[in-house]
C-alpha cells in the first residue's frame, strides 16, 4: 500500500488514490484530517457560515426508500408552517445577523405549492431589505420553476445527487419516472444553467454502496464543478423500506467516521467550494458537526422551524435539536463553533468562493 502522505502530496488525486483515503483510520485519518484542515484554512479560512434553516412542510409527493416522510408513511403527523410563521423565522434570522436561511420541505410540484413559494420568497426578501441571503432545497423542478424563484430572489439551490451511481440510486428509490436518475441530473444541470449557486452531496454508508462507489461521488463532484456540497451519514428509520436492509449496513461509527473521511478528501479535492456539516453527524456524535467544522466544513445549518412542527420532520432516526428552539440552537452553535476553533461569520452571506471564482 502506498504511503499515505505521497499521496497526500499528490498534485491531483486519482480514484485509487481517493479510495485508499477514504479507508484510513487512527494515525493514516489524523493526516488526512491535517491536509484538509490546512487547506481549509488557507482557502476559506476559520469563517463559518450560518443558514437558519426552516423546515416548512413535511408533506411531500416523493417515496425515496430511505426517508422517514415520505409518502408512503402513514405513521407522520404532516403539517405545513403557516406563511407567517415561515417569515417571522426569516426575520429571526436576519434579526440574528444569520445572513442566509435555508427553506427546506419535502418535494412538490404542483401549482399550488410553486406559487406559494414564489411568494414566500418575495417577502422574505422585502421584509429583510433584501439583506437576508435564501438557499433553497425543494427537490426537483422544471428549468422553468427553477428560473421563475432564482428570479424572486433564491440564489442557491441544494439538490442531492444522493450516489453518482445509477445502480445504487435505483436500489435506494423507487423504479418510475418520478424517481429517476437522469432527472436529478438534468435538474442540476439546469439549476446551474439558470445561475444558482448549486450544491450537491451524498448519503454515505447506504446499503451496498461501496468506498469505490463514494470515490466515483467525489469525481463527480468534481467534474460537475459544484459550488456546494452537503453530505452525511445514512442513518436507517425504521418505518422504511430500506431498514429491511440493515444487516449489510457498515457499523454506524464507520458510516460517522467515513463521512468525515469524505468531508476531508472532498475540501482537498475542491478547495474553495463550501461544504456544510450535516446536521445527520450530530445524530451519531453529540460532537460529530464540530469535528467537521474541523477538518474542512464551513457552513452550518441552525434550525430555526418553529419547535411545535420539529419532531414531525424526522429523516432519520434520532435527529438532534427538536425540542430546542431558534434561540437554543443559535447558542448552542456559537458555543460549538468556538469549541471547534472557528469563528462565525455574522452578516455575511459567506457565498461560495467556487462560485465567484468559476465565474471570472
Ligand atoms: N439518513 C440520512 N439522510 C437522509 N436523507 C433522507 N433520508 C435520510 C436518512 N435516512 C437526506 C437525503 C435528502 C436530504 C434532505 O436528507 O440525502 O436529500
Ligand atoms: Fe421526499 Fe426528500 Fe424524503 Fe425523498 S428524501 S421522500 S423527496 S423529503
Ligand atoms: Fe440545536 Fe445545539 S444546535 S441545540
Amino acid at each position: 500500500m502506498q504511503d499515505i502522505q505521497t499521496i497526500l502530496d499528490k498534485e491531483t488525486l486519482e480514484f485509487n488514490d481517493i479510495v485508499i483515503l477514504l479507508k484510513t483510520e487512527g494515525e493514516e485519518q489524523k493526516m488526512l484530517f491535517k491536509k484538509a484542515q490546512d487547506i481549509q484554512l488557507n482557502y476559506v479560512g476559520k469563517k463559518v457560515f450560518y443558514r437558519g434553516l426552516v423546515e416548512f412542510s413535511n408533506v411531500c409527493s416523493k417515496n425515496c426508500l430511505y426517508c422517514g416522510i415520505r409518502k408512503d408513511n402513514k405513521d407522520v403527523e404532516r403539517y405545513n408552517l403557516e406563511d407567517e410563521h415561515v417569515i417571522e423565522a426569516a426575520k429571526f434570522a436576519h434579526e440574528n445577523n444569520y445572513a442566509s436561511m435555508v427553506l427546506q420541505a419535502g418535494e412538490r410540484s404542483d401549482e399550488h405549492f410553486i406559487e406559494r413559494v414564489d411568494l414566500l420568497l418575495k417577502r422574505i426578501k422585502k421584509e429583510t431589505n433584501g439583506e437576508l441571503g435564501i438557499t433553497i432545497s425543494l427537490g426537483e423542478q422544471s428549468e422553468e420553476t427553477y428560473k421563475k424563484w432564482f428570479e424572486s430572489g433564491a440564489h442557491r439551490y441544494l439538490l442531492r445527487i444522493e450516489s453518482s451511481n445509477k445502480v445504487l440510486y435505483n436500489q435506494i428509490h423507487p423504479n418510475n419516472d418520478e424517481h429517476d436518475f437522469e432527472s436529478r441530473l438534468s435538474c442540476l444541470k439546469n439549476l446551474k444553467k439558470v445561475g444558482y449557486q448549486t450544491g450537491t452531496g451524498v448519503m454515505v454508508g447506504l446499503p451496498w454502496q461501496t468506498f469505490e462507489d463514494l470515490a466515483r461521488d467525489i469525481l463527480f463532484m468534481k467534474d460537475f464543478d459544484i459550488d456546494m456540497c452537503g453530505m452525511g451519514p445514512y442513518i436507517e428509520h425504521q418505518d422504511t423500506p430500506l431498514y429491511e436492509h440493515r444487516n449489510v449496513l457498515w457499523p454506524i461509527k464507520t458510516r460517522f467516521s467515513v463521512t468525515l473521511n469524505m468531508i476531508a478528501i472532498l475540501r482537498i479535492v475542491m478547495k474553495d467550494i463550501n461544504i456544510a456539516a450535516a446536521t445527520a453527524l450530530q445524530a451519531i456524535d453529540p460532537m460529530g458537526r464540530e469535528k467537521a467544522l474541523r477538518i474542512g466544513a464551513n457552513v452550518i445549518m441552525p434550525n430555526i422551524t418553529p419547535t411545535l412542527h420539529r419532531k414531525d420532520y424526522q429523516l432519520y432516526e434520532n435527529k438532534p435539536c427538536t425540542d430546542e428552539g431558534a434561540e437554543d440552537c443559535g447558542n448552542c452553535l456559537s458555543m460549538r463553533i468556538e469549541l471547534a476553533d472557528r469563528e462565525v461569520g455574522l452578516g455575511e452571506w459567506g457565498d461560495s468562493k467556487h462560485f465567484a471564482n468559476r465565474n471570472k
